[in-house]
């Protein structure tokens, strides 16, 4: 196990007891920042500047001033310095709104390694259930005061979905609209292959973050021959699909084996994907 580090913006590395916030910072009294975590892998962030950029567009959204990209790259840099190649990281860069009564952003990094537990999943799937989200697919990007798609620290539903996912004896929810659509996961989008097209929801009318694993997926499937789309869809189509995946920059791609206890067919297309994103896939026993 790598030992995790944290390196702050203006002070570089600190060691992990070292305090990072103010206990009157916003991100942690009102959940007021934002937040990236990207794929640390061959010592090297994955997809860095489509995060970036993510996290720029946020920024704006949500009328939070970043530091210049420069310095922000400066700051992975300086976390990620001499972290073992082998070793697969979780590289998050946090931009809160700062101390209450109006301070300067609070920027830190942080790396730790890729949970076992996210790297076992690539190879043995989830079994994910539906959760009502209890609006209409298009209701959120209808309002126009209400940033959508930014990845904001205000996590508290999202966990308590995972929590709920634990008590129904289930890896993973899939959030589903009052008017029936299949939307994302609390950390995942949903990616699925129908008829030879490789999908996602479409994240500009729906409001769910746009992924970057999703994007760059999505971005590559003509290597393997398949069409890609942005498209709304029902769990009893997703049933139907030729494959279904949940995927994000921690956990890459991971297969749904079963929707609401029904179990999906394993695919033949999961290690030609898997192969693509080339995120390492552990030798793990299927049950
Ligand atoms: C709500 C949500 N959707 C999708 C994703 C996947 O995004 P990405 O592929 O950029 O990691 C995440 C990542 O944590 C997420 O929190």
């Amino acid at each position: 196990m790598v030992t995790s580090r944290i390196a702050v913006l203006g002070r570089g590395a600190v060691s992990a007891g070292e305090p990072v916030l103010r206990g009157d910072d916003l991100g942690v009294l009102r959940g007021d920042g934002l937040f990236e975590t990207m794929h640390l892998r061959d010592g090297r962030p994955w997809l860095r500047d489509a995060h970036l950029s993510r996290l720029a567009r946020a920024a704006a959204a949500v009328e939070l001033t970043l530091p210049p990209r420069a310095v922000l790259v400066g700051l992975l840099d300086a976390v990620r310095a001499g972290w073992p190649a082998e070793v697969e990281g979780a590289l998050r860069l946090v931009c809160t709104r700062g101390p209450e009564g109006g301070g300067p952003p609070t920027v830190y990094a942080t790396l730790a390694e890729v949970p076992a537990a996210s790297r076992r999943a690539r190879a043995t799937g989830i079994t994910v259930a539906t959760l009502p989200l209890g609006v209409p697919a298009e209701s959120r990007t209808a309002l126009d005061w209400l940033p959508a798609g930014i990845k904001s620290t205000s996590y508290a539903v999202s966990t308590a979905a995972r929590r709920w996912a634990q008590r129904a004896g289930v890896d993973d929810v899939l959030w589903v609209s009052s008017d029936g659509y299949a939307l994302e996961g609390p950390t995942a989008n949903l990616v699925w292959l129908t008829g030879g097209t490789l999908c996602t929801v479409p994240a500009a009318s729906t409001g769910i973050l746009p992924g970057t694993t999703a994007a760059w997926l999505l971005g590559h499937a003509g290597e393997l021959g398949f069409d890609a789309a942005e498209r709304m869809v029902t769990p009893t189509e997703l049933r139907a699909a030729d494959g279904v995946w949940f995927s994000s920059s921690v956990r890459g791609l991971t297969e749904v084996t079963a929707l609401d206890g029904e179990p999906l067919p394993r695919s033949p297309h999961t290690p030609p994907l898997q192969k693509l994103v080339a995120f390492p896939v552990p030798d793990v026993e299927q049950s």
